[in-house]
């Protein structure tokens, strides 16, 4: 997730692309730049923040310009995968947000047809396509270039010699801000909410050709109409699309994120990461190693691969790892960080590679440190998580280790095909629970008054027991312990009564009747009760005090409709409290230091 802009009018483009960037970052920053059209392009671009590019840049002269900031997905933030991205003869100049799944195959051809590739990045071979058809006319080359692409793109074309810019879409948001003889182009309202608050939302498959007085829309060649709204939000809430804060914004981001982070490998079928070449030399168990949030998806992780691989799994706290007397042995190991600089886990990975492990990093953030000093890497595509509380990086995370373990999986191939249907349905399954979300206020209202809560789940969902309760902690502050269903017994059945109330989450698996036992236990201690089951679940209905009814799943994928309906209960309890929701007290998004 990259924000883009465009500039066409009387006044100079550099300020005006450099402020829209800058209301931009919260889609990323590891890099940015721009190119304005005067005599010819002048581009400038690094891999510094906004503001810091607005003081190193050289005037720009230009009232036409493009401008971008990255979430880098291909190659690691630097000065040269930075956008703008042009093509041989530096005429052609775009910016793009999105991923072009088939970049390395149109890469090859370009380069054989002579074209000269300068970046790791899948944008650049949209400019050379574009060189390579055009022929005096843009938007018609640009059209023909499209042809050629696969994935997902909002992209902004600016082209030596021609009065206009030319904007497309497909998969990626983007709009058109409309001025006084100046028009804007960007990929969120945010950006032009400084000058104008006139929009046109471009549709997947539009193509926008825009001058400074004019703006037209085509289609499959043929010009279309857009109809044009007004923005009433103020710039804050836009950043935030229109939601109250950004975890709940992100919280509604994952069946996106679940899409964008299985995409490419569902959509060509192949595994992200070959497991088999760390299994097969000689590895006598997996190692999987975090902190915090991303330690409970480890911790799922441990379920995944012993169900459909059947290796043995060790799970282990980075913090407490570091600290072990064991001897370490040469193993496979996989460590999970969102933000890839968490101490704790940067520390384990060094200590891992000391003795020749070899070491896959799982993390959300290209060029982060993790993903360079690990011997493999496979990203997330949750994009730029804002919000403390790790909601859709979780999700994330979960998908790809669900494709790393089905891709080694030797399980059979039947029971493969199904997983692999059910997977390609969690996105819609997770937008039930996002629907739900009226009936998870309620609860949230009937819980928001105790300042202590247990969540209880057995097998793949004790650690979305143990998650469920991290994030009611992180954002409303109240203690909230996750625990083995059927460890209460050995001790915290003690804390059982009126004013501790208990989450109990179900799944329909091997483990569902010792769960209905435990919660008739619970309640026979008088603590409220509040069970996460799945819908048509008709016994649930008469032990608890609540229930939240989840979409039915393969009881291997409930941890991702589960964790979704827990966060979402959280934020509420929360905002119920009027909590600091996005930046809890005493909490930083990535903990850099032991
Ligand atoms: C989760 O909501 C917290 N932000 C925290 O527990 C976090 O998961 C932990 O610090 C690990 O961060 P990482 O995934 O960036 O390594």
């Amino acid at each position: 997730m990259c924000g883009i802009v465009g500039y066409i009018g009387e006044r100079q483009a550099q300020p005006i692309l450099l402020n829209c960037l800058g209301r931009l970052e919260y889609r990323g920053y590891d890099s940015c730049g721009i190119a304005v059209l005067s005599s010819g392009i002048e581009v400038y671009k690094d891999a510094i923040r906004v503001e810091a590019l607005a003081k190193v840049a050289p005037q720009l002269g230009g009232t036409v310009g493009v401008g971008h900031t990255r979430w880098a997905t291909h190659g690691e933030p630097s000065q040269l995968n930075a956008h703008p991205h042009c093509d041989c003869s530096g005429n052609i100049a775009v910016v793009h947000n999105g991923v072009v799944t088939n970049s390395q195959s149109l890469k090859k051809q370009l380069t054989s047809e002579g074209h000269n590739f300068v970046s790791e990045t899948d944008t650049e071979a949209i400019p050379h396509l574009i060189e390579k058809y055009y022929d005096g006319n843009l938007e018609e080359a640009v059209e023909a270039a499209l042809r050629d692409v696969d994935g997902s793109y909002a992209i902004i074309v600016l082209a030596a010699g021609e009065p206009r810019l030319v904007a497309a879409r497909k998969d990626s948001p983007l709009i058109i801000g409309i001025g006084d003889r100046e028009n804007f182009i960007a990929s969120d309202v945010p950006a032009i909410l400084d000058y104008t608050n006139r929009v046109i939302y471009l549709e997947d498959g539009d193509i926008g050709v825009i001058t400074k007085d004019n703006i037209k829309v085509r289609r499959n060649g043929t010009e279309v109409d857009r109809k044009e709204h007004e923005i009433l939000w103020s710039i804050e809430d836009a950043q935030k699309g229109g939601y109250e804060h950004f975890m709940l914004k992100e919280i509604h981001e994952q069946p996106r994120v679940i899409r964008d982070t299985l995409g490419e490998w569902v959509s060509i079928g192949e595994p992200a990461v070959d497991l088999a070449v760390m299994m097969r030399t000689g590895l006598e168990a997996l190692l999987l190693l975090a902190c915090g949030t991303s330690y409970h998806a480890a911790l799922i992780g441990k379920y995944i691969v012993e169900e459909l691989v059947g290796i043995p799994v060790r799970v282990e706290l980075a913090s407490e790892f570091n600290y072990s007397g064991q001897t370490l042995v040469k193993t496979g190991a996989i460590v999970i960080t969102q933000s890839g600089e968490t101490a704790d886990t940067l520390k384990a990975v060094k200590r891992l590679k000391e003795v020749g492990c070899q070491v896959l990093a799982i993390t959300n953030v290209v060029g982060s440190t993790a993903s360079r000093i690990a011997d493999q890497t496979v990203y997330t595509r949750a994009g730029p998580e804002i919000c403390v509380a790790a909601t859709k990086s979780f999700i994330a995370q979960l998908m790809v280790l669900y494709w790393l373990v089905m891709s080694y999986s030797k399980a059979e191939a039947r029971r493969l095909a199904s997983l692999l249907t059910e997977l390609r349905h969690l996105p819609s399954k997770v937008q039930q629970v996002l629907d739900n979300e009226d009936t998870i206020l309620e609860c949230a209202n009937y819980l928001s008054r105790y300042e202590n809560m247990l969540f209880i789940g057995r097998g793949i969902n004790f650690p979305v027991a143990l998650e469920g309760a991290l994030k009611l902690k992180e954002i409303s502050y109240i203690h909230a312990e996750g625990y083995a269903a059927g460890e209460l017994k050995h001790g915290p059945f003690a804390l059982l009564g009126g004013d501790t109330p208990v989450v109990a989450i179900l799944a329909h698996d091997n483990t569902y009747e010792a769960m209905l036992t435990n919660i008739k236990e619970v309640k026979a201690r008088k603590s409220p009760l509040v069970a996460l089951a799945e819908e048509g679940d008709e016994a649930i209905g008469e032990l608890a005090d609540f229930v939240i009814t989840v979409p039915r799943v393969d009881a291997i994928f409930s941890p991702v409709v589960n964790s979704v309906a827990l966060q979402l209960l959280a934020y509420y309890i929360a905002k119920q409290r009027d909590c600091p929701i996005d930046f809890p007290r005493n909490l930083a998004k990535s903990v850099t230091v032991e």
